[in-house]
Formats: structure tokens, sequence, C-alpha cells
């Protein structure tokens, strides 16, 4: 054997498909959620009649599949011409006017223009209720208004709304007015267990990578920690930097040390995925990466140099991002003696608490 045989060439790559292990890639099929997805189709079925259909609550930790589920469900609905069928991730869509641009946008309305909430409300009105809408609202507790719902509940007719959440409280913290309107039934999503966390990162591995360049013990240790984590996602970026590790040594095979340094890199890994985020939430993540452990008014001060926003506004992205265990914030002392709040990019620790 040639002393530069087990090294990979410039030109190769143990990647495949790397989009396959993107964490918001859409596989064709969603195995183990089968009963989930049965479920789901009942509370839709009703429409397919021209009735009412029902409305769910589904909750789960980060990364069991709760997205992917519905996504998949809404992507079996396609051939049914008689339903409109709108996703909405409501971290992205918090306000009720973003939310309507976004139903105007996928039912196909154009004239949105200089129209107020109300205004387009009535145009969504008037177009879904000629057929039957399925909603999800994705993160549906990262909205900050909750008008959108109230609109959807009182004027669409026939349709059947999912709200997806990590937090199942969200929906006792509610305003009673909307929760007495809202019927819902619930469904939790569970953790997969080990056999189901491999077999989905094994499917992931078929299609993203060249065959056979795992090591069997690599793969075990990265779906362990994935099993451990309860988050799928987690498992994807493990498996894509231990890919990328091996790759950076010319590595023709990803064995077990690359596996362990991608483990140490999970402070990186976030539980979100930050394409979901507005670009100035991320604009704000990147500046708590680079200047983690500083108070929250000192990352202030330097993000408003380049930016307009109140105090205010800032601490409210900030809080978000800490509830959903994206960044940490540690009670602290200023230099001036008055109560701060210490910035943290890793979420890792929330993470081993799962
Ligand atoms: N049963 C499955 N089969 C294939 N891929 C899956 C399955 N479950 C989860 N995944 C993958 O794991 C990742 C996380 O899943 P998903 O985005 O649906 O999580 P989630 O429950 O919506 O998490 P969050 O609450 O953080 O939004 C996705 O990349 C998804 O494709
Ligand atoms: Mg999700």
């Amino acid at each position: 054997m040639g002393l530069f045989d087990d090294m990979l060439k410039d030109s190769e790559s143990l990647f495949l498909n790397p989009e396959q292990l993107d964490f918001d890639f859409q596989p064709k099929l969603v195995p183990y959620r089968e009963s989930e997805q049965g479920y789901i189709a009942s509370c839709i079925r009703p429409l397919l009649q021209n009735r009412n259909g029902k409305n769910l609550l589904i909750f789960g930790n980060p990364g069991v599949g709760k997205t992917v589920c519905l996504k998949h469900v809404l992507n079996e609905l396609e051939e049914y011409d008689e339903v409109y069928k709108i996703y909405i991730n409501c971290w992205k869509k918090d306000t009720t006017h973003k939310m309507a641009l976004s139903i105007c946008e996928q039912i196909d309305y154009k004239w949105v223009h200089n129209k107020t909430t109300d205004e387009l409300f009535k145009e969504i009105k008037n177009i879904l209720n000629k057929k039957t809408a399925v909603f999800v609202m994705d993160e549906a507790d990262k909205l900050t208004e909750i008008d959108g719902i109230y609109y959807i509940l009182e004027d669409i007719y026939k349709k059947t709304v999912f709200f997806i959440t990590n937090d199942k409280d969200w929906l006792i913290n509610l305003d009673s007015r909307l929760r007495s309107r809202l019927t819902l039934e619930e469904l939790g999503f569970k953790s997969y267990n080990l056999e189901q966390t491999k077999g989905i990162l094994r499917k992931r591995i078929e299609y993203g990578f060249v065959k056979d360049v795992w090591e069997q013990k690599a793969f075990e240790l990265i779906a362990k920690k994935a099993y451990e984590l309860g988050d799928i996602r987690a498992g994807l970026f493990l498996l894509r930097e231990a890919g990328n590790i091996a790759e950076d040594g010319s590595s023709k095979k990803i064995i077990l040390e690359h596996s362990e340094n991608a483990i140490k890199k999970l402070d990186d890994y976030k539980t979100k995925n930050t394409n979901d985020f507005e670009d100035d939430v991320n604009d704000i993540l990147k500046l708590i990466k680079s200047n983690s452990g500083k108070t929250i008014t000192e990352i202030y001060d330097i993000y408003k140099k380049d930016n307009e926003i109140s105090y205010k506004t800032f601490k409210r992205k900030i809080s978000k991002l800490v509830e959903d265990n994206i960044i940490t914030a540690e009670n602290a002392i200023s230099d001036k003696g008055g109560k701060t709040l210490v910035l943290n990019y890793s979420s890792i620790k929330k993470l081993d608490e799962f």
C-alpha cells in the first residue's frame, strides 16, 4: 500500500448529497411517526368531505420530528385541490400583519400593497371560504400578537388548525377568551428511542455520504449522543461535523476519533435552525457568539452602533433567545454595582439536562 493511499484527494469528498443533512431537508418518508401522522390526517379528513375539521395542539422537545411530520402531511395533501394548505413559521411571522402577508403569498393573492391587516384578512376570508383550509402554525408560542389566530378562528369556516410548540403551557398562558374559542385536542411527540434514532440517522448517511465511509463505531457514538440529547437535529449536526473533520484530515474514512471531536463542537450547535430567525436576530446571535461572557448592556452598546434599536426591543429579542435555550443569561453585578445579565452563546448545558 502506498504512503498516501488512505488519503482523500483534493477532488474527492466523503459527502454525496450534503443537503440530506440540512436541518430543513424534507425526507420522502417520516418513519416512526406513522401513528401521529394518522391522527393528524384524521383531523383533516372532514375537510375533504366539506365539513369543519379538528384543531390540534402538537407539542414536544426540539428535534423530535414535529415540523417534518406536519410538512409531510401537507405534502400528502397536495393532490387535494379542495383544501388550501398554509404553513406559518410564527417565529418568522410573529405579528398579525406578517402572518397575513404570508397567507396571501401562499394563496397567491398579490394585491397586498397599502392594505391594512384588517383588509388583508378580509381578502383572505373571501378566498379561503370558497374552499377549506389547513393551517400549520409552527412555533406558535413565538407569536408576539395573537389577533391572527382570532381572524382564522372566526372568519374561516371550514378549517383545521395545528399549533406546534415546545411549550405545552403556552395554551394555559393564552388569553382566556381565545382559549375558550379554541377547542383543542392534544398530541405529544415523544423523543425517539435509540433504535429509532439510529434508523433515522442511518438513512441520512445512506443518501448523504459516499458508501461505506462511516466506521460502525463512529456512527454508533453519534447515534447514542443524539439519543441522549433526544434531538435528531443534534445528530445531523454531528454527522456533518464528523464528516468535515475527517475531510479536513484528508481521511477516507470517518472514524471514532472524528466523531469524538465532533461531539466536542456541540457547543456550536443550536437547538433551533438559525435560518428560522429574522436577520436582525441572527446578527445579534453572531455578536453574542463573538462576545460570550459580556453583559447585556455591553452587547447592546456594540449592536446599537450600527443598528437603530431601543434597549427595550433589544432586551425582548434577548429574552426570546434565552427562553429557547439558544443563549444563556446569568444574573451578575455590573461594574457600577447594579444588576445586569451576562450572556453566553452556549446552550449545551440545558441540552444535557434532557
Ligand atoms: N422520523 C423522522 N424521519 C426522518 N427525519 C426526521 C424524523 N424525525 C426528525 N427528523 C429530522 O430531524 C430534524 C429535526 O426534526 P424537526 O425539525 O421536525 O423537529 P421539531 O420537532 O420540529 O423540532 P423544534 O421543536 O426544534 O422545531 C429534521 O432535520 C428532520 O428532518
Ligand atoms: Mg420544528
